[in-house]
Formats: structure tokens, sequence, C-alpha cells
């Protein structure tokens, strides 16, 4: 036996190092998935509330075939082609990848009562070994992109863990037994905080990611862009704001709103946003912890883009353009209430005279850019190429993470998107204005 070939050298030390840390954060993001549902009997797991939801049974299915598709398969050692899992899972539990093949219908997913939940979860097992025995083989073709890919797939399943807290939400806000996924949520000082304004000087400023971390393709490249002064609130809208604009009826008067608004507030009946309730006692909203007054400093969710805009102008101001957003958050750290703080509903603002409270966590922040390409824009390549590039058309972006989000999953680029009458998202608005 030859010594020197048990002898690895620092660069082996070093691949070695990176292997260990992606399969314990592979172990951690795959875990977390599944706590999200411990709570939940299979049942709750099975139903599709509306076509823009899936079941939360789906998401975790679609999640581990996102591995055998991108992963397992493409990666397999030459000579020892991957088996999936199940011949028909493809079918099933692909989303929207058209250079993979045809799919099950979106909107019908909520007819899937098999695969069981059990089986599922069988189906999860035997990916993640399969997932980590590719990752362990001494010799591995392409290895260093196939460990990015694996981070992709971790990144995409943080996406369908705060997708599956929105879609239940929905779906237990049909339920006229106020199902409560947490226990109940401590009442929020009644006082909202007073909003102050933070300005920025006009001038040329790079936005998008540039750098070693994981970014998704429609954060690159960075780039500059030239910005007007402006002011930015240094808060989110609350509650007690956005009831002072329904109050003021914002919902009956068509001046308020943009064409495409003011259509959807006809044809959806629209009086409030997405789970405020009128009660006998006053206003309500339905949240994770189940129905729940209305609290006035807690930031207003579940708007539409189409309802933030009317409430900014009806405010005198505007929204934000994602490039005076990013501008504003370049620098700051990315702390706030994610989904680790359990709490999973924005709190109110702790504001600092002076400081952008609430950049980050618990609602993502409607602003008035259109979801396009950056200049330079490349999608991935093959299939992943459909993950982000071919929905940049009628969408707008939306900044900062909700109180639904990882934390280890959001950066100051980052590009969430929604169509403009979508508001079963934490979404909501912080104000922006010219100097
Ligand atoms: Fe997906």
């Amino acid at each position: 036996v030859s010594l020197s070939a048990s002898i690895s050298s620092p660069r082996d030390h070093l691949e070695a190092g990176r292997r260990a840390l992606l399969l314990q954060r592979f172990g951690e993001v795959r875990a977390a998935s599944e706590r999200l549902c411990a709570s939940l009997d299979p049942e709750d797991l099975v139903a599709q509330s509306m076509p823009d939801c899936s079941p939360l049974k789906w998401h975790l299915a679609h999640t581990t075939w996102f591995f055998e598709a991108m992963v397992l398969a493409p990666f397999a050692p030459p000579g020892e082609p991957y088996t999936p899992f199940h011949p028909r899972f493809g079918f099933l539990f692909n989303s929207y990848y058209n250079a993979i093949g045809e799919r099950h219908q979106r909107p019908q997913r909520g007819v899937l009562t098999r695969p069981y939940a059990r089986e599922v979860a069988a189906y999860r097992r035997a990916v993640d070994e399969a997932v980590q025995r590719l990752l362990e083989r001494e010799a591995l073709p392409r290895r260093d992109e196939a460990l990015r890919i694996v981070e992709l797939g971790l990144q995409h399943e943080q996406q369908h863990q705060e997708l599956m807290l929105t879609d239940l939400k929905h779906l237990f806000s049909l339920n006229a037994l106020e199902p409560a996924y947490r226990p109940p949520l401590e009442v929020s000082p009644n006082a909202p905080p007073s909003q102050g304004w933070i300005d920025f000087d006009a001038g040329v400023c790079e936005i998008g990611h540039a750098g070693a971390g994981f970014a998704f393709d429609n954060e690159m490249p960075r780039h500059r862009v030239f910005v007007e002064a402006f002011s930015l609130a240094d808060r989110l809208v609350t509650n007690a704001d956005y009831r002072a604009f329904v109050d003021d009826g914002g919902y009956r008067d068509p001046a308020r709103w943009l064409d495409a608004g003011w259509a959807v507030v006809q044809r959806e009946a629209w009086e409030r946003p997405l789970y405020w309730r009128e009660t006998p006692d006053g206003l309500a909203e339905f949240t994770l912890a189940g129905l729940r007054e209305l609290t006035p400093a807690e930031p207003v969710c579940h708007l539409s883009y189409v309802e933030a805009d009317a409430f900014a102008r009806w405010a005198g101001a505007r929204l934000p353009s994602e490039a005076e957003w990013e501008c504003a958050a370049a620098g700051l750290a990315v702390e706030g209430n994610f989904v680790g703080t359990g709490w999973l509903h924005p709190a109110p603002a702790h504001s600092e005279a002076g400081r952008l409270a609430q950049m980050f966590g618990d609602v993502w922040e409607w602003t008035s850019s259109a979801y396009s390409p950056y200049p330079g824009y490349r999608p991935e390549v093959g299939a992943l190429g459909e993950y982000n590039g071919k929905f940049m058309c009628d969408q707008l972006v939306l900044r900062g993470g909700s109180c639904a989000s990882s934390q280890d999953h959001l950066r100051a680029t980052y590009r969430n998107f929604f169509r403009s009458p979508d508001r079963w998202q934490f979404s909501g608005l912080r104000l922006a204005r010219d100097r």
C-alpha cells in the first residue's frame, strides 16, 4: 500500500470541508420543510384552495423532484444512469419546466390524493439518501457544478417553504372553523410608531449581485443605475395607516386606482385587504394564529400591487423603485422578523430616528419596478433557464423578505415577483417620495 495515496492535498481538504458544510445544510433545509408539516394531519396537506396555491404535500414532493431532475439525473456518474423513485412522479411534480416534459395541470393539484403523504415522505427519504451518496462519491465529474445546483435546489426549497405557509394560510382562511396553525400571538402595542423620512441624494449607484455567495440568475449582473434624489419612509405602512384609507372610501373611489386595480376591485368586490374581516366586535384579521383583533401598529399585509399603489397615491407619496430600495438597503444587515422567530406575522416597527426599520422580514415590499432582465442578464443554461427568465413579463418586483422567509435565504439584491392583483403572499409597502 502506497502511503502517499492516503495523504490528501490541501485542495482536497478544502473540497471535503465545502462538501460537508453543504451536506449539513442539505439536511437542515430538507428537515425544515417537514417540520412545517409536523403539527398538521394528512387532510391539511392535500387540499388546494385556488390555482395559485398548491397543497403542502405537492410542495414536499415537488421540491424533492427538483433534486431528481436537476441533480440526480444530470449528474449521474457515467454508466450509472439514475432511476427515478417512481416513473410517473416526474409528470405529477414537475411545476413548469417545458424542457423536462409534460405535466399534471397546476389547478388540479388538489385532486392528487395519491401518492399518500407517507409515500411522499418515503420519496423524500430516498432522494435525500441518493443526493448524499452522489455528493460523497470520491470521483464525481463536474462536482463543483453539482454542488452549485444542490445549493440552488436548497434555495428553491426555501422559496417553497414560504409558499407552504402562505398557501396554508389561504386554505385555512376559507374554513369557518378558523383553524390556527400556531398558538395565539401576543397583542402588539396599540400606538403605531410615527413615520419619518430618510433622504437619499441623486447619483449613480450599483445594484445586483456580484461575488462568490449564492444568488439567482435574475439578480445578476451587478450594474450601474442613476437614481434621482428621493426619500424613503423609515418604517412599513401600518394597519392604522391603511385603515384611514379604507375609512376614507379608498375602495369606492375610482380616482384612487390604476385602471387594472379598479377593474379587480369591481370584479372581486374588494373592500379591504385579503384577510381583514368585519366582525360584531370591529375589524379583525385572519392570521396563522387564527382570527384576531386588527392591531393598528402592525404592518399592513396581504396587499396586491394595485392596493399598495392606490394607498401610496392617496397618502401623497409613491412606491419606491427597486433601484431606490436596493440603494437604500445596501450595507444594512439582513436582520428582522423572519420565519425563525416563529411569529409568522409582521410585527410593529421599533423605529429609531434617522434609521430605516423593517427593511428585511415582516412583509415583502412592493416596488414600482417591472420584473425585467438586468442589462447583460444571462439565464442559467438548460432547463434551469426556465427558473426565472421566462416570468419576466407582467409582474412587479418585491423586496426585503417576509415573516415567512428564511433569514439565510435573503439578500439586499433578492428580487421576488408577483402579478399586480396577487395578494396571498405576506406583501405590504413602504412609502417613497421625490425630494
Ligand atoms: Fe418550484
